[in-house]
């Protein structure tokens, strides 16, 4: 194996990054996953292993420590980093805003200072669609205007600041290694790896729906509260781009490929919003889940929840375009993975 096609995943035990680390194995890269843990489980790892039939190098490392990370590249010939590595939750970044800009933007200030010094300038972020605040229309394009209402959504905005700006530098000093950056903007990610072996593991009350209908569904959660039915939207609860998490996995391997193509032989920091295209509402997802799984689902109409948007779903075309990616799963695949992995699993990996 070239050692060139090794990748660093960062928060690589985590839900979306543990689904990619099984397409970076079964696509023929060797992987390197740096995870504090904080939020995963490292039964994760050793389920993707059984999975690919493939071994990866697990550190437990958290990003910001320097020293670690430094040993890590020095030890390892890294092609680029995928860094899924942060925390997410919106609520809690409200009460704990310092602890989420230390976690993302410090994090990612060390990472990329670590990936400079070592000469590795090809970083796939993971972003979200939440940098685009309350959109005025949809669907949304990557040109829309960006903004952020809460300290998890700041974060993500702020790191794709620092890192068109660090892409922008390279252009001032001429610099013959320059960056090559993709900020993937995922949409509302759901679903679980066919297998039934990893998926979606919430620590407590899940905050999304997806999981938090899959535990009513198996009988951990009494019933569903609709958070609000009198949106401008068809049935008046909220609407999202749900995407199946194997197909955004593949997004990024499409994206480490386009980063060594033509169109980023110059360098350059691109953002590509990862969703398919249609928009669900909450209701809808309700009775999708109910005739694919055959469960019903309790639920409740309550108040809207504060931050809440009424719709949100992404114009895929650009990344369709330069990745030459697109969604195959549909809606049904996202709710039947994700019933097989709950199912499976109904206290996750523990
Ligand atoms: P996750 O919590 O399952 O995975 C993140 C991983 O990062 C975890 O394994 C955690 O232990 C690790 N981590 C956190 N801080 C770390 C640190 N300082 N050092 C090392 N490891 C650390 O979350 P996920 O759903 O897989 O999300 C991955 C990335 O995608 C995150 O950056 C998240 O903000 C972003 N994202 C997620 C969603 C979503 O709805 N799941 C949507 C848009 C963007
Ligand atoms: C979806 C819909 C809710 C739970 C969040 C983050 C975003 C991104 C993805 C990381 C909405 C409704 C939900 C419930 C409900 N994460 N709902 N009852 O809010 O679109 O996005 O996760 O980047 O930043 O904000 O996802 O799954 O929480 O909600 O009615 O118990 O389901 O109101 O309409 P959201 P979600």
């Amino acid at each position: 194996m070239d050692t060139k096609r090794k990748i660093l995943v960062t928060g690589g035990a985590g839900y979306i990054g543990s689904h990619t680390c099984i397409e970076l194995l079964e696509s023929g890269y060797d992987v390197v996953v740096v995870d504090n843990l904080i939020n995963s489980h490292p039964e994760s790892l050793k389920r993707v292993e059984k999975i690919t039939g493939r071994s990866l190098n697990f550190l437990k490392i958290d990003i910001r420590d320097r020293d670690a990370l430094k040993k890590a590249f020095s030890e390892n010939n890294f092609q680029a980093v995928i860094h899924f590595a942060g925390l997410k939750a919106v609520g809690e970044s409200c009460q704990q805003p310092l602890n989420y800009y230390d976690n993302n933007v410090n994090g990612t200030l060390v990472l990329t200072e670590v990936m400079a010094d070592a000469g590795v300038r090809e970083l796939v972020f993971s972003s979200s669609a939440t940098v685009y605040g309350d959109p005025h229309t949809v669907p949304i394009t990557e040109d829309f205007p960006l903004s952020a209402t809460n300290p998890y959504g700041r974060s993500k905005l702020m790191i794709e600041e620092i890192l068109r700006d660090i892409s922008i530098s390279d252009k001032l000093s001429a610099n013959e290694n320059p960056w090559r950056i993709a900020l993937l903007r995922y949409f509302n990610p759901v679903g679980a790896h066919p297998s039934g072996l990893i998926g979606e593991d919430p620590n407590g009350i899940p905050n999304n729906l997806m999981p938090y209908i899959s535990q009513v569904a198996v009988g951990k959660l009494q019933q569903l509260s609709v958070f609000g039915n009198d949106y401008p939207t068809p049935d008046g609860t909220g609407v999202r781009d749900y995407i199946h998490v194997v197909d955004l996995a593949k997004g990024h391997l499409k994206a480490l490929q386009t980063l060594q193509g033509e169109k980023f032989s110059q360098g350059g920091c691109e953002a590509y919003n990862l969703g398919t295209g249609n928009g669900y509402s909450v209701l809808e997802m309700v009775d999708t889940f109910s005739k694919v799984t055959g469960k019903k689902v309790e639920y409740q109409i309550v108040s809207r929840r504060p931050g809440d948007i009424a719709q949100c779903f992404a114009d895929p075309g650009k990344a369709q375009q330069e990745l030459q990616w697109q969604t195959e799963k549909t809606l049904q695949d996202m709710v039947s993975d994700a019933w097989r992995w709950q199912e499976n699993n109904p206290s996750g990996f523990q």
